[in-house]
């Protein structure tokens, strides 16, 4: 019986390219959604760009336009590369949609009903200048570890050391270069270290609950999830304060949901779209009780999201749970992470653009995919001779040795069923078609790796006969029309069963064999049906992979990807105070490192402190300061400063003054005191 499946894969964020890491997961789910559909379920596969959060709100600010203009170029590329690769989604669509919107606020709603929803004061770094809280990768300063510096809030590029953003030494905001202060606001919180949360948490995580029939997470999953149950489950914050884009939460103005609370909404955003377009019944696929199958595949690193937060949250509100959590390992290249300087963090569009071919991509990912959460790397060298060995070397080979035999010496017309029957290679062919189940298996497994194994050690049979039953020498021997007809039309039997084994990873290589053959689009049914009737000439089916293309992909990325493609603060420029001087001006100005003795207040002065400074002359100088808003007179004493030591001395109201100490000032709050390095001394010239 058909089964009624709905899919899907991550959502990405808008506010980078599709590069061939992200690629591993949308490939692993095509092939798997390919598959399925071709075993005759009604499959429905959907994804949507995850389009909310502050770096998209940033972004959209620094190229200087709406966050809605952002995303909407955003999802044209991310689509135009997922096209480029042939992931066939039955929807794409965007968080930032009205039926997400709709979905998220009735989830809270019925959190909050459940009385899972709590709120707290939580404390945040504030960018003054921005008027916004940061959130971490925001926040850069000095590594209190190893004291790097420029490294982000929560982690050191530098030593690797992990710290809370406000360890940070001397810190301050990456969006507009301010020191960050630390303010209270209010905060939502599901709260998922209720009782109820984590009963049925613990339970569904290891597929105990009564309605679960089977595993919803891979093994070393369930593993992880046993860890961080001991480690106890928090309340989980799902609020972010203005300004945001993303969706206000209900009866809370000027607070929105975490970009985390609604993309995997965005599942069932998209899927609604698609159920209108198709009139499909969605609440038979969310409801409690629903009998029809629902996966997301996902990164590990996002397997806390999927396998924690995102069933309560369904479980709380109503909804049914997912089926299955598919999670994959992380690509690697050449070994190695990803890197923007080797050229190895390669864009899906630059793949395209060197007219690689994306299905050899798809060929080769699938090949070393089984299902785990095991990285996966892509060799390039190793790519190359792969593809070019399997798919040109063994599997075109079988049609491109035969083909032209039957064209040309039997018009096009295939050997008939019975002129096989009992031939060598009919046994051959029953040998092929009995692998049918063994390969659908590892495809609904996702052991995609094994699937190509057992098709490439066919692939390798079919050659072995065609190069025993050598056609091309039948051709020049008189009286063997017969043979010659039978072992070609055998090749082109066993292909066609190599093709549909190879249809999920290879669609559009399959749809031009189905055009070659003449034969209707291939399911998984129709591998018994042997050819019949005539075929079509023979075309080129697919060319080597050319090294020096690679090379040149590589070459692309290292240019077009070398400056980081992170939002950094504009600089802009100061503008001037005074005129344009010489170094003999500046030589004027008598600049001192001066030593505070004493600092004290001064009674009746607003602003001002009294410092006795000493800056290597017989007697201190008094200086008052107008720096009273910023500092307490104890801290100040004992610190060296910077004085001008040659200013004409100004009567005050509280006495005279006999000089000028420096402190930096802006546009936002604060004043701050010069100070020299350590090891100046009182009276030393600064020039
Ligand atoms: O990690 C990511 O790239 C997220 N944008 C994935 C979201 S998946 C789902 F929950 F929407
Ligand atoms: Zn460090």
């Amino acid at each position: 019986m058909a089964r009624k499946i709905l899919v899907t894969s991550a959502l990405p964020y808008a506010n980078g390219s599709i590069h061939l890491g992200h690629l591993v997961e949308y490939i692993q789910t095509d092939i798997w959604v390919r598959f399925q559909k071709m075993q005759g379920h009604d499959v429905h596969y959907v994804c949507a760009d995850d389009t909310h959060g502050t770096p998209i709100m940033l972004r959209a600010q620094n190229e200087g336009i709406t966050p809605e203009q952002l995303i909407d170029r955003v999802w044209h590329e991310h689509k135009a590369d997922f096209d480029g690769f042939h992931v066939e989604f039955d929807h794409y669509g965007s968080t930032n949609s009205d039926e997400t919107k709709r979905y998220a606020q009735d989830i809270y709603r019925k959190l909050r009903a459940n009385d899972l929803i709590e709120t707290k004061s939580v404390e945040q770094f504030y960018d003054p200048v921005k008027e916004m809280f940061l959130p971490d990768r925001f926040i850069k300063g000095e590594c209190p570890k190893c004291h790097a510096k420029d490294q982000y809030g929560d982690n050191c590029e530098a030593c690797g050391a992990t710290y809370a953003p406000i360890e940070l030494i001397n810190p301050y905001s990456a969006v507009s270069g301010a020191q960050p202060e630390r303010r209270s606001s209010e905060h939502y919180f599901f709260k998922l270290s209720d009782a109820r949360c984590q009963e049925f948490l613990s339970a569904w995580t290891q597929g105990t609950q009564c309605e679960q029939t089977i595993a919803p997470l891979q093994a070393e999953a369930a593993n992880k999830m046993r860890e961080w149950f001991e480690a106890g489950l928090s309340n989980w914050d799902i609020s972010r304060d203005a300004p945001y884009f993303g969706f206000e939460i209900p009866d809370a103005p000027g607070k929105f949901f975490y970009v985390w609370l609604d993309a995997p909404v965005g599942y069932m955003g998209s899927f609604k779209k698609l159920c209108e377009l198709k009139g499909l019944d969605f609440d038979s696929y969310w409801n409690k009780d629903s009998q029809t199958e629902l996966y997301h595949f996902i990164g590990k690193d996002i397997l806390y999201f999927h396998s924690l937060f995102w069933p309560a949250m369904l479980r709380f509100s109503g909804l049914r749970t997912p089926t299955q959590i598919f999670a994959h390992g992380f690509l690697t290249v050449n070994g190695e992470k990803m890197s923007k300087s080797r050229g190895t963090f390669i864009t899906a569009d630059s793949f395209l653009k060197q007219s690689l071919n994306p299905e050899h991509l798809r060929y080769y990912y699938a090949a070393k995919l089984n299902g785990t959460m095991e990285d996966i790397d892509l060799n390039l060298e190793d790519f190359v001779a792969r593809v070019n060995s399997d798919l040109v070397g063994k599997y075109v080979n079988i049609a491109s040795r035969t083909a032209g035999f039957i064209s040309k010496k039997f018009d096009g017309e295939v050997a008939k069923a019975e002129q096989l029957a009992g031939c060598d290679g009919a046994v051959l062919m029953g040998e092929f078609l009995a692998m049918s189940e063994q390969i659908a298996t590892a495809y609904a497994q996702r052991d995609f790796g094994r699937a190509i194994r057992e098709i490439m050690k066919l692939a390798d049979r079919a050659n072995e006969y065609v190069a025993q039953q050598a056609p091309w020498a039948l051709s020049k021997q008189e009286g063997q029309a017969s043979k010659l007809h039978e072992v070609c039309t055998v090749s082109l039997n066993m292909f066609r069963l190599l093709t549909l084994y190879l249809k999920p990873i290879l669609p559009k290589l399959a749809e031009q064999v189905e055009q070659f053959l003449n034969i209707s689009p291939l399911s998984w049914s129709d591998a018994a049906i042997p050819l019949s009737g005539k075929i079509n000439d023979y075309s080129h089916l697919m060319t080597r992979i050319d090294p020096k293309n690679i090379e040149a992909m590589v070459e692309a990325n290292k240019q077009t990807l070398a400056p980081a493609a992170e939002i950094v603060a504009a600089k802009p420029a100061i503008s001037p105070i005074a005129e344009t001087i010489s170094i003999d001006d500046f030589g004027k100005v008598d600049l001192r490192v001066a030593h505070i003795v004493n600092a004290e207040h001064v009674e009746g002065a607003e602003k001002l402190l009294k410092l006795t400074l000493d800056i290597g002359e017989a007697q201190p100088r008094t200086v008052f300061a107008g720096i009273k808003s910023a500092y307490d007179p104890e801290k100040l004493k004992g610190r060296m400063t910077v004085m001008v030591a040659n200013l004409a001395p100004r009567k005050m109201k509280f006495g005279m003054s006999e000089g000028m100490v420096l402190a930096a000032s802006g546009d936002t709050p604060g004043l701050f005191v010069l100070s020299p390095d350590c090891g100046a001394q009182p009276g030393m010239r600064i020039k």
